[in-house]
């Protein structure tokens, strides 16, 4: 039996959210899912989030909402691709004939069309969906939650802003989720540096283990290279933030890059991040940046290449794929590389409706291809490819701060290029990176090195 704090049926439609089940059970389950993922965490006591959605299968395997928030978990997860894994497209199907087959309301009914448009890739009319809901429905934290998650595959950083400030006034003390951690980010990565932090303060204020409030806070010290600050800030927290093990893998990412602009590698906090595939992808930066560094990281490549080489197909989001390839050209693994390219290409070429696939051909096959290019050290090729798509590179969805990882590639390019224009550039590029992020200590030491190499 779950708690009283979740909601059964009575209390969903007290707050103006009523779900189709008779099911009390049911709907606390609903609720005790909703609960994990926007705290990134497994809840052991219930069985965490699989257990949860086994039960909630058993309570009422009818419960539409309930394969809505088990389903549309597994799409937001990005590591299953429904073009290939048939019973993950079985899953959204059978949601949508469930919906057909009953009378719910039509707030339930956006939700089953929106998680349908996201299986499809179709990531921004999934958004306007679930915009809608929150228009009749602002306390509806599932749509929000999915939304900002969907707007992050897309680098959509105004509407992830956005989406969360329309809905402020309108959540209540009383409410079980705090949502400043969630316009925190969306704030950080609009560049409100210090708005963003100070909200992100106000949530850990009322919920100090908040671990997405942690993160803005990290996102912070990041983008204003801030080091001393966020070493402190990550270690004086580690324990509120390392009970949100969905999560805890990536904020060990953002402790290590503090360490990476201070050259103090420490692998032991890339190894925290290696348990599962959605964690591997939040090392694999760690790894480039090592390399391009000149650390060696051979043997780390060849681990994660165990867990991202099964996906080399999936081409769920760009982002995934160009961390993929990351991988496999650190292994010198030339035949899954050339493989992840030319499915991209093939997909390009009518991507339908999928919005991932619809920016293959414009940005993520010319970005796969310069990377291909820098790993045989085709430096010029490389910035021939890279610079032209600078200010696109958001589109590849992720964060500012996981994005550098390209600015960096790009930086590195230049630098290394025979073209004098290009070593030019690799200076100017420099400069800018330094004006918006002042004192950082990894600018300085690329400034140095592109003095040595060219003056
Ligand atoms: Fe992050």
């Amino acid at each position: 039996m779950l708690a009283a704090s979740y909601r059964d049926c009575q209390a969903w439609r007290a707050e103006g959210l009523p779900l189709s089940t008779s099911s009390n059970e049911a709907c606390k389950l609903y609720d005790a899912i909703l609960t994990q993922y926007v705290k990134w965490r497994n809840d052991e006591t219930l069985g965490g989030f699989e257990g949860c959605i086994s039960a909630i299968q058993a309570a009422d395997p009818n419960f539409v909402m309930g394969h809505v928030i088990s389903t549309g978990l597994e799409l937001v997860a990005t590591t299953s691709s429904t073009r290939l894994d048939e019973r993950l497209a079985g899953a959204v199907k059978q949601t949508v004939e469930l919906a057909n087959s009953q009378d719910i309301s039509p707030r339930e009914r956006l939700h089953v069309k929106a998680m349908e448009l996201f299986s499809h890739g179709n990531f921004p009319k999934a958004c306007d969906v679930w915009e809608d809901i929150l228009v009749d429905h602002p306390t509806d934290l599932l749509a929000l939650k999915f939304s900002h998650d969907a707007y992050f595959y897309m680098g959509a950083q105004t509407p992830m802003r956005d989406s969360v400030a329309r809905v402020l006034p309108y959540w209540k003390p009383h409410m079980p989720f705090c949502l400043k951690g969630l316009y925190s980010f969306g704030l950080l990565e609009t560049r409100f540096y210090d708005q963003a932090e100070k909200v992100a303060m106000e949530g850990l204020a009322l919920t100090p283990d908040d671990a997405w409030s942690v993160h803005s806070v990290a996102h912070v010290c990041e983008m204003k290279a801030e080091v001393d600050k966020g070493l402190k800030f990550m270690e004086g927290r580690e324990k509120d933030w390392q009970v949100s093990d969905v999560l805890a893998s990536h904020n060990y990412w953002h402790w290590a890059l503090y360490f990476i602009e201070k050259v103090k590698i420490i692998m032991s906090f890339v190894s925290q991040a290696n348990k599962n595939i959605s964690c591997s992808l939040k090392s694999i930066p760690v790894s480039l940046c090592c390399c391009v560094s000149g650390v060696c990281v051979k043997d780390r490549w060849q681990e994660l290449l165990q867990v991202t080489q099964p996906h080399t197909d999936d081409h769920v989001t760009l982002f995934n794929d160009l961390h993929f390839l990351m991988v496999s050209l650190g292994a010198k693994e030339s035949r899954t590389s050339q493989r992840l390219l030319e499915g991209l290409q093939e997909l390009a070429k009518e991507p339908g409706e999928n919005q991932q696939h619809q920016l293959a051909g414009t940005v993520g096959v010319p970005m796969c291809q310069a990377m291909m290019e820098y790993n045989q050290g085709n430096y010029n090729q490389a910035v021939e490819l890279l610079y032209p798509l600078r200010y696109r590179m958001v589109d590849i969805g992720g964060s500012d701060a996981q994005r550098d990882l390209f600015n960096q590639l790009l930086i590195h390019a230049a630098m290394k290029s025979e073209n004098k224009h290009h070593q030019k550039l690799g200076r100017c590029l420099l400069v800018e990176r330094d004006a918006v992020r002042p004192n950082s200590p990894l600018t300085h030491r690329l400034m140095q090195r592109a003095r040595a190499l060219h003056d």
